[in-house]
């Protein structure tokens, strides 16, 4: 083993740990905004809604995030869709948005089974006692469904946030210079291919398993709050 790449490389793990953790950062929010949206689209009772829904989700869990990826970067593209450059934002912008989107909408369609497991384990009670007292369907959903669907899928949203931070090195084949991708380049400029990525593997875990600490409390709070 020899790390003596260490001093002059160090600041391409640092910096690719920057960017894997700002599209985390963004694809769980764009994901599980999309996710309700959906869920609420597949257990609403206008047919149209539900069957948009319903496709969306097993298209997108039944292709491979690696093609849906491919079809945004490279796909897209050809049908006169690109993805903007922002000069301010740097030469990577675009590839970084094809990134955050194809990890979005991915993530959204495994946020949306969530959500709906989350919702429709309420017992009905909860919806009709709402409505008893005169509330809106929506007002109910916000105000007594949506909270209490909250706690419940904690535990599973938290996992889908450590999917996202290590299915997010897939988008180094784009050229994202995230984690995964800047080890490649330490492996290639050093010639050291086992030190560069157990010392990536490490900071995937590092961050994971912070991750899963913090939700852990998150969800422990949530309980004792009851
Ligand atoms: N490797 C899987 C795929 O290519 C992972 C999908 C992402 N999963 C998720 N929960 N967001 O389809």
């Amino acid at each position: 083993m020899d790390f003596s790449f260490l001093p002059k490389y160090y600041m391409f793990f640092v910096n690719g740990a920057k960017v894997t953790l700002l599209l985390s950062l963004f694809t769980v929010i764009i994901g599980v905004v999309l996710g309700v949206i959906l869920a609420l689209m597949r257990l609403s009772r206008i047919a149209p809604l539900k069957m948009i829904a319903t496709a969306y989700v097993e298209f997108i869990r039944g292709t491979p995030l690696l093609v849906q990826l491919f079809l945004f970067y490279y796909g897209l593209p050809q049908l006169g869709i690109e993805f903007p450059e922002v000069p301010a934002l740097g030469t990577a912008f675009p590839e970084f948005l094809a990134g955050v989107v194809a990890l979005s909408v991915n993530s959204a369609a495994y946020v949306a089974e969530t959500f709906r497991a989350g919702i429709q384990a309420i017992d009905k009670g909860q919806m009709e006692a709402a409505r008893s007292l005169g509330m809106p369907h929506s007002m109910a959903m916000r105000h007594i469904i949506l909270p209490q669907a909250i706690r419940n899928v904690l535990p599973a949203l938290g996992n889908e946030f450590i999917v996202i931070i290590k299915e997010s090195s897939i988008v180094s084949v784009i050229g994202i210079s995230e984690l995964m991708y800047n080890a490649d380049t330490v492996r290639g400029n050093s010639f050291r291919a086992f030190e560069p990525l157990i010392i990536v593997a490490i900071i995937y875990f590092v961050i994971t398993f912070t991750l899963s600490k913090v939700l852990g409390i998150a969800e422990r709070r949530m309980r004792t709050s009851d």
